[in-house]
């Protein structure tokens, strides 16, 4: 994984998808294709001051490999102020921060494979499944993908249309239920929420004596947890099943900056000295009782990789080289990983009087 840093990057195309959720694809110059080079299932997370603050936001990308375009999807979340600045304010030519592609809810295509997957998604969790739809259907000729799609009513459905084009461009190869809680439907399965037993019934019903070869799953924590306990029944183990979570971005701590995000490291009481290593240079900053590595070098002025800060997206992925830290929420590294000496670099908060995390090893 490489260190990921921020472009900026021209909006040059718009679509509003729903009436509270746009589509924005990036134009992405020629020296820069390298860079945002991404896999199905990735991420972007953008930047923008707003009302003073510097706000970062991750959305996942919804192009497929071959669709020649960086596209992410954003839906307008209440009280949300960069969902609803990007639904509102953007417009075709702006430029916005970029960084490159990061994410791990991804699995490695496979030309030859006949492979069964499944997506479990609600509202806007469907944007990285579309993702997977679209790079598997068109690099795996023979594999085949089943989506259970839960909205509240037809009028929410984010790509609606593309799922109905890919249907009849790939004959067979996707199965599409919708499953409406608002809305009543022919079907009286396909009405209400995407619980454990509508899941079991739907994944019975669409995939009979099929390995489930790959699941992936993104929405609301409680259909997550009801899809794990319906994929579990229907014996899918455990590592082809793919979660992707989101959280809101971790606000400043409070007292810690200014509006305008100026430091104020004078007022806290170092209990620790953190050393890291970026793109090859290395600094060393304070670190403030109960602070996480990254807030404290955001206060010193450094520019390191973050971006949901609840430990949850792995942006912040470090290599402890010295030192120890304890990790106060981990909802994004594998247990091998931490056996290496990976940590998250937001969540990391010293237990000695040095650490040292270098970035360049992630
Ligand atoms: S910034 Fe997302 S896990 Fe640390």
């Amino acid at each position: 994984m490489s260190t990921p840093h921020f472009h900026r990057l021209t909006v040059a195309d718009l679509r509003r998808e729903t009436k509270d959720a746009v589509s924005i694809a990036f134009a992405v110059p020629p020296e820069l294709a390298q860079a945002y080079a991404f896999e199905p299932g990735q991420y972007l997370t953008l930047r923008a001051t707003l009302a003073g603050e510097e706000e970062r936001r991750s959305y996942s990308i919804c192009s497929g490999l071959d669709d020649g375009e960086l596209r992410v999807a954003v839906k307008k979340v209440d009280g949300g102020i960069f969902s609803t600045h990007v639904n509102s304010a953007v417009r075709p030519g702006d430029s916005i921060e970029v960084m490159t592609p990061m994410g791990r809810f991804t699995v490695p295509l496979e030309p030859r494979a006949a492979h069964a997957y499944l997506g479990i998604a609600c509202g806007s969790g469907i944007t990285p499944v579309m993702s997977h739809i679209k790079s598997i259907l068109s690099r795996e000729k023979q594999s085949r993908f089943v989506l259970l799609y839960g909205n509240r009513s037809s009028r929410d459905i984010m790509f609606k249309e593309a799922l109905e084009d890919l249907k009849d461009k790939h004959l067979g190869r996707l199965a599409v239920h919708h499953v409406l809680s608002r809305e009543a439907q022919d079907l009286p399965l396909l009405h209400g929420r995407l619980d454990v037993e509508r899941i079991t019934t739907l994944v019975r019903a669409s995939l009979p004596e099929t390995k489930i070869d790959h699941a992936f799953l993104c929405g609301p924590q409680g259909m997550m947890e009801a899809a794990q306990i319906a994929l579990a029944e229907s014996s899918v183990s455990g590592e082809r099943i793919h979660v992707e979570l989101f959280t809101p971005a971790a606000p400043p701590p409070a007292g810690r900056r200014s509006r305008t995000g100026t430091s104020a490291s004078e007022a806290l009481e170092a209990i620790a000295t953190a050393t890291v290593r970026l793109d090859g240079v290395t600094h060393s900053f304070p670190v403030a009782a109960d602070e996480g590595v990254i807030d404290a070098g955001l206060r010193a002025g450094l520019e390191l990789p973050f971006s949901c800060k609840g430990g949850m997206c792995c942006t912040c992925r470090a290599k402890l080289v010295s030192g120890t830290v304890k990790m106060m929420r981990n909802y994004s590294l594998e247990t091998w990983e931490m056996e290496k000496g990976y940590v998250l670099a937001c969540q990391s908060r010293p237990t000695s009087a040095a650490v040292s995390l270098d970035f360049d090893e992630a």
